[in-house]
């Protein structure tokens, strides 16, 4: 069989087929499958969905803008920024990869694009970092691979600059 030609797209229902998406991560199975439309309606989340076919979903990211504290973040980062009470930031708030898909890059794949996504959006509406409240012990591990880097005082929040983010695009292509 060939391989499938994956594509990443805005969720649209009801082409693509929510009810099918498992994931043992029930909330974020739950998520896609009830909460995602209203949100995308409401303007709270923009999401994005990894589909072979058009219709089925094999994994989804969500982003939406966010504001973070400057005396949140780590001093060297925030050191190199201007000196406002909040900066302004992007939200990945939800990734995930359904069950019968994972360990074939295609987590990787989500988090390029949510990347890539963001730092071409943040040219026209400015944002310092990709920020991710990782799930658990898991999430935060598959984050790190990538140079996701820890929020002090937190357990589960890291983030991304977007100039490394851009170094590591293009390192990439
Ligand atoms: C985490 C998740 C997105 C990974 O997706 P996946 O498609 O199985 O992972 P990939 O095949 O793209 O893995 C890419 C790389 O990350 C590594 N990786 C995957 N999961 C990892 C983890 N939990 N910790 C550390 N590294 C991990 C892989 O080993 C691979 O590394 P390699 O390039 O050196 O081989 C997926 O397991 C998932 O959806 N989990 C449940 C939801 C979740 O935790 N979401 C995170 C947001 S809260």
């Amino acid at each position: 069989m060939p391989a499938p030609e994956w594509s990443i797209e805005a969720l649209s229902c009801p082409h693509h087929n929510r009810k099918g998406f498992t994931c043992t991560a029930k909330p974020l199975e739950v998520y896609l499958r009830c909460q995602a439309r209203q949100d995308v309606e409401k303007r709270i989340a923009a999401v994005f969905v990894l589909t072979p076919d058009g219709h089925t979903i094999a994994g989804y990211y969500t982003l939406s803008q966010f504001s973070v504290r400057l005396a949140d973040i780590p001093p060297e980062t925030a050191r190199k920024l201007a000196k406002y009470p909040d900066v302004p930031a992007t939200l990945l708030g939800r990734l995930a990869v359904g069950d019968p898909y994972r360990g074939q890059k295609l987590g990787e794949k989500l988090l390029l694009d949510a990347l890539a996504r963001s730092l071409e959006h943040s040219k026209g509406v400015a944002s310092f970092a990709v920020i991710v409240d990782a799930k658990d012990e898991s999430a935060l591990g598959f984050y790190r691979k990538y140079g996701f880097l820890a929020f002090p005082g937190t357990n589960n929040r890291l983030f991304l600059p977007m100039g490394t983010i851009e170094q590591l695009l293009t390192e990439l292509k």
